[in-house]
């Protein structure tokens, strides 16, 4: 099954039973705000009932009592098209491939990125998904032998990112697709993608990067390989920069 065919499932099944039930017991109250709690409600089941994440139940709730809403406001239509559009572009370079959604490198992991790359490094440093840039503004005043650089490929993220970015001379960021980027003549990548992402990540950098080079990753770890070095920047499973050397490229 499709990984968002569960998540449809449960909102549609929910939807069902809810008027259902209204139909039998309260006709009166179909199409009212309730039916749509109700349906939020049954949706919120359904998904554990398939094995969703927790985190999708109660979402799932208020994807419903969104829906009555945007059915009941008074938002012209072309209102929605165009956040829908605008929301592509921003958010869209999460949604194919290894899922990785724009959110950002946080102040507090700083000193964890710090202390994973050395003051007196040369070279250039790539930011794999590069978001609004928030790594290359952090790290760049403070690693100035560095050259940033960040690939990006949602457009209005990348737009926004590379002003930001420019604006603050740290760098630049390009768009495209980090799975068509050449690896090869950086120092430093830096990803904060997805778990999904990382043993296709892990491969391409043992194939691409220079022996010594590193690969720094926030938050979620390369499966199965050990890290030179790992910084925890706050209480949550996943406030960690682990730090990879490489240790040269493969031949063919
Ligand atoms: C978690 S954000 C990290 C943003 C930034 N690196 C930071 O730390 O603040 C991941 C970013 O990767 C981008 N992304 C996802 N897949 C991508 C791909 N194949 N090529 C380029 N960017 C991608 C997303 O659009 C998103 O902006």
């Amino acid at each position: 099954m499709r990984r968002w065919a569960p998540a449809i499932l449960a909102q549609a099944l929910g939807w069902l039973l809810a008027s259902f039930i209204l139909q039998q017991l309260a006709p009166a109250w179909r199409g009212t705000f309730p039916e749509a709690a109700m349906a939020g409600g049954w949706a919120a089941i359904f998904s554990q009932r398939l094995h969703e994440p927790g985190w999708r139940s109660p979402m799932q709730f208020g994807f419903s009592l969104a829906l009555w809403v945007g059915l009941h406001s008074i938002i012209p239509g072309w209102a929605w098209a165009v956040a829908f559009a605008l929301s592509l572009l921003m958010f869209g370079g999460g949604l194919t491939g290894r899922r990785a959604p724009l959110y950002l490198t946080q102040s507090r992991a700083l000193d964890a990125l710090l202390a994973c790359v050395p003051e007196n490094l040369d070279g250039n440093c790539l930011d794999v998904g590069a978001g609004l840039g928030s790594f290359q503004r952090r790290l760049a005043p403070l690693r100035p032998r560095l050259q940033f650089r960040g690939i990006e490929r949602a457009p209005l993220t990348c737009l926004l990112g590379n002003l930001r970015c420019r604006l603050a001379d740290c760098g630049h960021i390009t768009m495209g697709d980090l799975w068509q980027a050449d690896l090869q003549r950086y120092a430093v990548v830096y990803a904060f993608l997805s778990p999904e992402a990382m043993p296709a990540l892990w491969q391409k950098a043992l194939e691409e990067m220079q022996p010594g080079s590193l690969l720094l990753v926030n938050a979620f770890a390369v499966p199965d390989v050990t890290p030179q070095q790992a910084e925890r920047y706050g209480d949550g499973d996943s406030d960690v920069i682990y730090a990879y050397r490489l240790p040269g490229p493969r031949g063919p």
